[in-house]
């Protein structure tokens, strides 16, 4: 059995993370999205949130599981007997974070923490979360960045009513 871990924030999930999972879910057997616990961070979701989208985004693929985890990647991995983390390349300016991110794991695991990159499909390489967050909060339009039920959750924490939605 092919197992990976696909490890981020998603804060929230949007249509770029979910081209990497269902692309993802087909090479692997299972794949475990994963959450980041984050204290450090104050989330527009929490943690919780943020499960419980993935699970909804990815009820339709059996091989995909949805958890989180806090601390270190290669812990997590390591616990779980995890060797693959899959990671969303969207362009070269995320490679050198991505690059370095992927020699510390290797590095911590001693070797046994591998990365493989997805190369993000061309009509999501612009999505980021945080820009859907900040377009979220001024009632702009997030159609087509992320699932209408995360758009809702979305304006209602900003607390955007849906006269000030600026949707096409
Ligand atoms: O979606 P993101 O924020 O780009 O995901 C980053 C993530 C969660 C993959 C990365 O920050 C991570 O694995 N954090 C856990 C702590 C860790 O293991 N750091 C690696 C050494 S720097």
């Amino acid at each position: 059995m092919k197992r990976a871990v696909y490890p981020g924030s998603f804060d929230p999930m949007t249509y770029g993370h979910l081209d990497i999972i269902n692309r993802a879910a087909e090479i692997f057997d299972v794949l475990i999205v994963s959450v980041l616990n984050n204290n450090q961070k104050t989330p527009l979701f929490s943690v919780e949130e943020r499960v419980k989208i993935l699970k909804e985004a990815t009820k339709h693929l059996p091989n995909v599981q949805v958890d989180s985890f806090s601390g270190l990647l290669t812990n997590y991995a390591a616990v779980n007997d995890l060797h693959v983390a899959v990671r969303g390349l969207r362009a070269i300016t995320d490679f050198e974070y991505e690059l370095q991110l992927a020699q510390t794991n290797r590095m911590l695991s001693g070797g046994k923490l591998d990365t493989v990159f997805l190369t993000t499909s061309l009509e999501y390489a612009y999505l980021s979360s945080s820009s859907v967050k900040e377009i979220a909060s001024f009632g702009g339009d997030i159609s087509k960045a992320v699932p209408d039920f995360v758009g809702e959750m979305m304006f209602e924490k900003y607390r955007i009513g849906q006269l000030d939605r600026q949707t096409r």
